[in-house]
């Protein structure tokens, strides 16, 4: 178990992230027109999104997801080794990162990178980190979902509040270079949601290339590619045989929380995300 770096309040793993480089990926990262940026809160799909984009780009070859870890496609700029990976890449970039929009390098609101953003129902992102961090030396441990969601609610949680993350981000959507996505219409329209991709990165794929793009980004495949599924991470870092694939389904809280915790969260969530239109979250 590790203590945290914290970065103003924000707990982040204290393995592989470090303050200088958090501070430098703010205020002296330079995002190009030409980048493409992965924006989520942690464990909304990330990954899978990663997927989506990379196999785009390939119009389909699985080559480069079967040869290359997801993080090295498309590297984290908040941590150590995605900042420098990401400063010596030539664009256009593929950037992931999960910082909130006011830790984010600032070059982006001047610039025309694309971004993208995948939303997901919190309470299955709650059930999600829960069972993801506990087997890794990345987060102090819970005892319990209890506690655990005691603290997701009180945003001391990886990388802060889902509430913060969401409302920030969220402040962009209505801009042309921010796409909006979320884990379940991923789910129930997957094809849909491929499209929507190409027409907001403007490329053109034929019906067959869509059809690989499908198959090597489905939830089994992914499982199947050790590029994909975390399985070469390294063993200071995994314990107790950590899986990035572990349900990939929308709805999973309800077979965890208690109804006293369904109610809680609730009222949590309405007072935290009031003022949004109705019809924005698919979730509501
Ligand atoms: P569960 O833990 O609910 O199964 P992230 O990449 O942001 O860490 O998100 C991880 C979540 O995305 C996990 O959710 C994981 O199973 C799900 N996921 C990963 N690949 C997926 C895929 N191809 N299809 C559907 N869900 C996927």
């Amino acid at each position: 178990m590790s203590d945290y770096l914290w970065f103003e309040g924000m707990p982040l793993p204290a393995i592989g992230y470090k303050t200088e480089i958090i501070a430098d990926a703010r205020n002296k990262f330079a995002i190009t027109d030409e980048d493409t940026v992965i924006l989520t809160y942690p464990k909304s799909g990330t990954n899978w999104l990663i997927e989506m984009v990379c196999l785009i780009q390939t119009k389909g070859d699985n080559k480069w997801i079967q040869s290359e870890p997801s993080w090295n496609r498309s590297p984290w700029v908040e941590t150590e080794i995605g900042y420098h990976e990401l400063l010596n890449k030539e664009g256009p970039r593929l950037i992931s990162s999960h910082l909130p929009m006011h830790l984010f390098p600032k070059s982006l609101f001047s610039s025309k990178a694309k971004v993208i953003y995948l939303i997901r129902n919190p309470r299955d992102i709650l059930v999600s980190g829960y069972f993801f961090w506990s087997k890794t030396n990345l987060v102090k441990n819970p005892d319990s979902l209890e506690t655990y969601f005691e603290w997701f609610l009180k945003g001391n949680v990886l990388y802060g509040s889902w509430f913060e993350h969401t409302r920030g981000w969220m402040s962009m959507r209505e801009c042309d270079n921010f796409l909006l996505l979320n884990y379940e219409n991923m789910k129930k329209d997957t094809r849909g949601t491929i499209e929507k991709i190409c027409d907001f990165l403007g490329k053109k794929l034929e019906p067959e290339e869509l059809d690989l793009v499908l198959k090597y980004s489905s939830f089994q495949a992914m499982k199947e590619n050790n590029m994909s599924n975390f399985s070469t991470i390294s063993q200071d870092v995994i314990t107790n045989g950590l899986k990035l694939q572990r349900k990939g389904t929308a709805g999973d809280w309800k077979n965890h929380f208690t109804v006293a915790q369904a109610e809680t969260f609730d009222k949590v969530y309405k007072e935290k995300m009031a003022g949004f239109p109705p019809g924005l979250f698919p979730w509501e």
